[in-house]
Formats: C-alpha cells, structure tokens, sequence
C-alpha cells in the first residue's frame, strides 16, 4: 500500500497540528452554542472523527451519504443520496464536514439540500480543498489545506476503495491508478 505512495503531501503531524487549531477556531465562533456537524460519507469519517474531538462544545454527529465518483479518479457530476440523515436540521446550526472540495459539485447539491430543512445556520468546513478543478463556487468557512491538483489519497482518501486507512495524505503514483 505504502509502495503505491509517490510522495507524502500532509505527514500524521501536520493534519494533527491543523485540526486542532481548526477545532479551537469552531469552539470560538460556535461558543454558547451546540453543533451538529454532518459528516458526508465515506471519505469524510478520520477526519471528522478527529475533528470532532478537537471541539470543545457540545456536538452531534450525523452522516449522509452522496456519490458523485464510483471508483473513477474524476468527477461525473452526478450526485446520489445514498444514506439520509437521522437527525433534523431544523433550527440547528449545522457544519457540514467534507474531507475534499474538488468540482465542488458534491457540496453544490448537499447544501441546497441541507438549507431546504432550514437550520438556524450551516457552514461547510473541510480538510482539503483542490481549487484547481471547481466546477461550481462553494463557500468555505473552515479549510484545512488549499492543496494543488494532484491525485491525493489517505486520512479517509480513496482510490477504488483502498488508502483510506493512511494516517497521512499521499499523492498516489500514476501506475497505482491506471490500471
Ligand atoms: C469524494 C470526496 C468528496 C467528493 C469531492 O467522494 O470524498 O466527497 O468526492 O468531489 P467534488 O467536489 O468533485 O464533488 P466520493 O464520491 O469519492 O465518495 P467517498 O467519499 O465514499 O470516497
Ligand atoms: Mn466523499
Ligand atoms: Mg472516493
């Protein structure tokens, strides 16, 4: 597995190190208040597992589940809900937890769909965030890493299921993905 990786981007100790300044900075804003951070499945799990203990107000945690890749390396733009929410939004403040923002279409679509149950307020925060490649504009509050567009994996990243269980974030060697 490790073979696979060409280069380490974020080492265990950088993406600790952010996460809780990222953890300090929603304790802050969010302060009096109570959170119910949605996590977008499956990516998004290490991170938000992390994330969720580097807050230091009371939180709840929910997960959605929407696919826009399969196990291709590039966005098809078509989103599916997969797995809704348990919990209701209404009036809550929500923070919406992605562990990448690529096209931006995955987020585009989650919002609108958040913002229809009419929470008291929601807000997107995630690890990583690839400019490069946006297809639609997204509003981040809370961005971990601006990172260039190479293909990354790791920290809960996948390619056709396999690295998530990294601890660190990679770029992954072409021959690993073309196949
Ligand atoms: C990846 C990633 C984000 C989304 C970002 O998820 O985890 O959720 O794509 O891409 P976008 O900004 O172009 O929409 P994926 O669909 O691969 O599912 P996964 O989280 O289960 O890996
Ligand atoms: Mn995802
Ligand atoms: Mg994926």
């Amino acid at each position: 597995m490790i073979n696979d990786i060409k280069e380490i981007m974020l080492t265990r100790e950088q993406l600790a190190h952010r996460i809780a300044e990222m953890g300090q900075e929603i304790s802050t804003d969010y302060a009096g208040q109570e959170i119910l951070m949605i996590g977008v499945l499956r990516g998004a799990v290490i991170f938000m597992a992390d994330l969720a203990r580097a807050i230091d107000i009371p939180v709840a945690i929910d997960f959605m589940a929407v696919s826009s890749y399969g196990s291709a390396t590039t966005s098809s733009g078509v989103v599916r809900i997969l797995k809704d929410l348990d919990e209701t939004v209404e009036g809550r403040h929500v923070l919406i937890v992605e562990d990448i923002i690529d096209s931006g279409l995955t987020l585009n679509y989650l919002l609108e769909n958040i913002r229809s149950r009419k929470p008291a307020s929601v807000k997107i925060c995630t690890l990583l965030n690839k400019p490069d490649r946006r297809k639609v504009p997204v509003e981040i509050a809370y961005n971990g890493f601006t990172i260039p567009d190479y293909f990354v994996v790791g920290y809960g990243l996948d390619f056709a299921e396999k690295y998530r269980n990294l601890p660190f974030v990679g770029i992954l060697k072409p021959e690993a993905y073309n196949l």
